[in-house]
């Protein structure tokens, strides 16, 4: 049966405007723990653990679980396994985050096909069905979600057909998920992958933000009750990296010409970056002295907080501890360098 659609109303608003706002201020960022079954089961082989459910869960409960991890940590994005999953003791894992303060997420898009008529560049998928996914999730206690779309730098690429596909998905999604009160993150990754400059990733990201907000307008969603989770603009992963002040300097340019200042924060993803260097450009970007920004800067990091905890912990329940130490210690060096925007 056709789930109803919520009427936009001043609630609606208010509740995406409140969670939006209490994800990116505070000092605190979010952790993105929504990897998916494939790419779980790869990490966790990688360390020697068997993929499975209950790895998986183990994993995730280490994460999670960690003490005094919602002092740098508002919210956690989760993949839709572990929202439908309990700690080992039975309590859900959304129960496990709100007893915490710490708001729950997830990623609701399904990964990415060829779009036809380009050189091998994808669209995010998803759509179909999403309305009533949204209503399950929020019932089970998912105050915000996550899509991420995927543009690769390269020659002529990102082609002007894979941008628009990619930011109609986005600002459909952001559309449902309103909708349904919940707040949206917009991810729109330029990969970092290959050797070009960082003139050619600024390239990249300007067209591309420019597109998603050109979208995000026009299919009526309320900025104000989003959080936008882009890349750094850096250099391909295969030259030098760029040093810090570069990074930032280059990143709030394109971020200051496409990103309209109702957003109330920015959550950037760490894209494979070494975790330090994350956390420097995170460090470089934010507004020092009584300069002031339209958006809070703060991180939306996978990789960059959690893989020295999976390499810690590697399955050992002995082990329990050092990855929960290994995952705090990125926490508090991010949430360490955050300063109020506003
Ligand atoms: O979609 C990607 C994740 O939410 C962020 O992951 O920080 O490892 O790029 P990452």
């Amino acid at each position: 049966m056709p789930v109803s659609i919520l009427a936009p109303g001043a609630d609606v608003r208010d509740g995406v405007h409140d969670v939006a706002g209490r994800l990116v201020s505070g000092r605190r960022g979010i952790l993105a723990v929504d990897e998916s079954i494939p790419t779980m089961n790869a990490r966790l082989a990688a360390v020697g653990v068997e993929p499975t459910a209950d790895n998986r869960r183990d994993y995730r409960e280490m994460l999670l679980s960690a003490p005094s991890l919602e002092h740098g940590v508002s919210g956690a994005i989760l993949n839709p396994e572990t929202l439908g999953q309990t700690t080992a003791d039975g309590t859900p894992f959304a129960d496990l985050l709100a007893a915490r303060g710490i708001l729950v997420g997830v990623k609701v898009d399904t990964g990415t096909s060829l779009l036809p008529r380009t050189a091998g560049e994808t669209v995010t998928e998803g759509l179909d069905g999403l309305g009533e996914r949204l209503a399950g999730y929020a019932a089970a206690g998912a105050r915000f979600a996550k899509w991420r779309a995927v543009l690769r730098v390269g020659p002529r690429r990102p082609t002007a057909r894979a941008v628009t596909a990619n930011a109609h998905a986005l600002a459909r999604y952001a559309s449902l998920c309103q909708a349904h009160g919940i707040v949206p993150v917009v991810e729109p990754e330029v990969l970092m992958d290959g050797d070009h400059g960082v003139a050619r990733c600024a390239l990249a990201t300007s067209g591309v933000l420019r597109e998603v907000f050109r979208q995000l307008t026009a299919a009526g969603v309320d900025l104000a009750g989003t959080v936008l989770k882009p890349n750094f603009v850096v250099p391909g992963s295969r030259v030098p990296a760029a040093p810090p002040a570069e990074v930032a300097a280059v990143t709030r340019e394109v971020l200051g010409a496409h990103v309209p200042p109702t957003v109330p924060g920015v959550a950037f993803l760490s894209g494979g970056l070494p975790p330090e260097l994350a956390t420097a450009y995170l460090a470089a970007l934010q507004p020092s002295g009584a300069e002031r920004l339209p958006w809070q800067l703060t991180f939306s990091f996978g990789r960059a907080l959690v893989d020295p905890a999976l390499t810690a912990w590697a399955g050992r329940r002995d082990r329990w501890a050092d990855g929960q130490r290994a995952l705090l210690h990125r926490v508090e060096a991010n949430a360490g360098v955050l300063r109020p925007a506003l």
